[in-house]
């Protein structure tokens, strides 16, 4: 059936929505099935705020810096509302740790926390009749319809397998903001990475706030590393990740799941927070130093030339000078390929807001630019052991400079080559590049031929 179609009507901003999103691929995430919901109710979208009869702000709690960026983005469009036929919709962590509260404060016309994505297309009609509806909280049912997300890229496809977390990081305010852990039952999760790949994805990511903590909620036996292999099993899936590790639940059954399939990327994300034994106990973290560092040499032995990245937390309350040295000796044993550096940040309902000795400012400051400095260098001397390797690299997108492209290989580097002359460019598509110049963040190199 044909379906006549009124440009006018479906270019007008009646009918747009704009997604603004800020935070982790949680996020990510949540902003492209929030996109899906309502291109269900009829809406499409728009890269612009002023063309849209329905504004979205996804908000992150992480941080403090991130939450009031939160709310001055809200404030920036209440003052487009002013001029403008417009319904502003809160959505993420912020959204849910604030609740009602927000109406009373009058900052947005709807809001919808993480837990109830699923019905923002029926908010968003309800709110278009005026009501003003808080969809927050966690159901104890939940829904996924993968099937309608706005996908932001045709050949990666991420892929939740736990919502919420159990752990009780001391500074961490997500197991507040996005509940507790519900593990994705194993069918539909790999229905889903069929789906994909059927379509045409061939990379798939695997996410959790702690992932390789997932059980399949009906047979406590298929654990991650099952799933993991599952989900390696199926043809088609030509590169597999998955994040973020929580270190204590990674299983020597993972760690052998991975050196078995090919198709598994050598690259893991293992947060370990710091390198002090007496600062992880005071954050919560259920591991020692000593057991962290048993495990990334039970991974490096059974997977070579594996990447491995991770987090660190800097001035957490009672960290000295001691503790922080600690913390740069464990980074130095370990070579991480990369490492996300993040000064504390006080967050509301958390454990640590009690803790005595809190860091000055500019000595965590300070702290933090000592770590990333020493960092830069570790990058860049793992870097550099790559030149004259070629390594398979998928095409992500556009290099830096004019007329290169630039790629991840398996470990989730980046590299930059001078696109080829013939062929096309594909996003997506397999390339060997051979590594002739090593930077901190990136690796430069030559094209040599198609991965077929
Ligand atoms: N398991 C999660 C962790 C979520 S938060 C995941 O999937 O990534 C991401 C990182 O932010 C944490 O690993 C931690 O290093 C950092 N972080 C969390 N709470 C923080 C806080 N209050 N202050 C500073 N950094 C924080
Ligand atoms: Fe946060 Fe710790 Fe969970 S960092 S997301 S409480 S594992």
């Amino acid at each position: 059936m044909i379906m006549p179609v009124n440009l006018n009507e479906v270019l007008s901003s009646k009918n747009r929505f704009f997604i603004e999103t800020w935070g982790c691929q949680m996020n990510e995430l949540d902003s492209q099935r929030i996109a899906g919901k309502l291109m269900e109710v009829g809406f499409l979208p728009t890269s612009s705020p002023e063309d849209a009869k329905i504004i979205i702000l996804n908000s992150c709690a992480v941080r403090e810096k991130a939450e009031s960026k939160a709310f001055s983005r809200l404030g920036e469009y209440k003052k487009l509302k002013k001029s403008k036929d417009v319904l502003i919709g809160f959505c993420g962590c912020v959204a849910q740790e604030v609740g009602k509260k927000a109406f009373r404060e009058d900052i947005a016309d709807f809001i919808v926390g993480p837990g109830r994505i699923e019905e923002i297309g029926d908010v968003v009609k309800k709110a278009l009749k005026g009501e003003r509806v808080v969809a927050v909280g966690f159901p104890d049912v939940r829904y996924y319809s993968f099937d309608t997300v706005v996908r932001d890229s045709s050949y990666k496809g991420i892929v939740t397998v736990i919502e919420g977390c159990n752990q009780k990081c001391t500074f961490c305010i997500v197991p507040f903001t996005r509940g507790k852990e519900v593990c994705r039952p194993i069918d539909s999760i790999l229905a889903e990475v069929k789906y994909l790949v059927d379509r045409g994805f061939e990379e798939i990511e695997l996410l959790g706030q702690t992932v390789n903590h997932w059980k399949d909620p009906s047979d406590e036996k298929k654990d991650f590393a099952y799933l993991l292999s599952k989900v390696a099993s199926i043809e088609g899936v030509k590169r597999l990740r998955f994040i973020t590790s929580y270190p204590r639940d990674f299983s020597d059954e993972t760690i052998e799941v991975i050196s078995k399939f090919g198709n598994i990327c050598p690259y893991i994300h293992i947060p370990v927070q710091s390198g002090s034994n007496k600062i992880l106990k005071r954050m919560g973290r259920l591991y020692t130093v000593e057991e962290y560092l048993s495990l990334i040499e039970k991974i490096k032995c059974a997977i070579p030339g594996v990447a491995i990245s991770t987090d660190i937390i800097v001035g957490f309350p009672g960290e000295d000078e001691k503790d922080f040295e600690d913390t740069l000796s464990l980074v130095c044993e370990v070579g991480f390929s990369q490492l996300y550096a993040f000064i504390y940040s006080p967050r509301p309902y958390t454990a640590a807001t009690k803790l005595k000795g809190r860091v000055d400012k500019a000595i965590a400051k300070e702290r933090v630019n000592r770590l990333l400095e020493i960092q830069k260098r570790i990058q860049l001397s793992l870097n550099r052991r790559l030149i004259g390797e070629e390594k398979e690299v998928v095409i992500t997108g556009w290099g830096k400079e004019v007329g290169q492209l630039s790629g991840r290989t398996r470990c989730h580097r980046v590299v930059n080559f001078p696109y080829p002359s013939r062929g096309g460019v594909k996003f997506g598509k397999s390339v060997k590049v051979v590594i002739e110049e090593a930077f901190p963040y990136s690796l430069k190199g030559k094209f040599v031929g198609y991965v077929s």
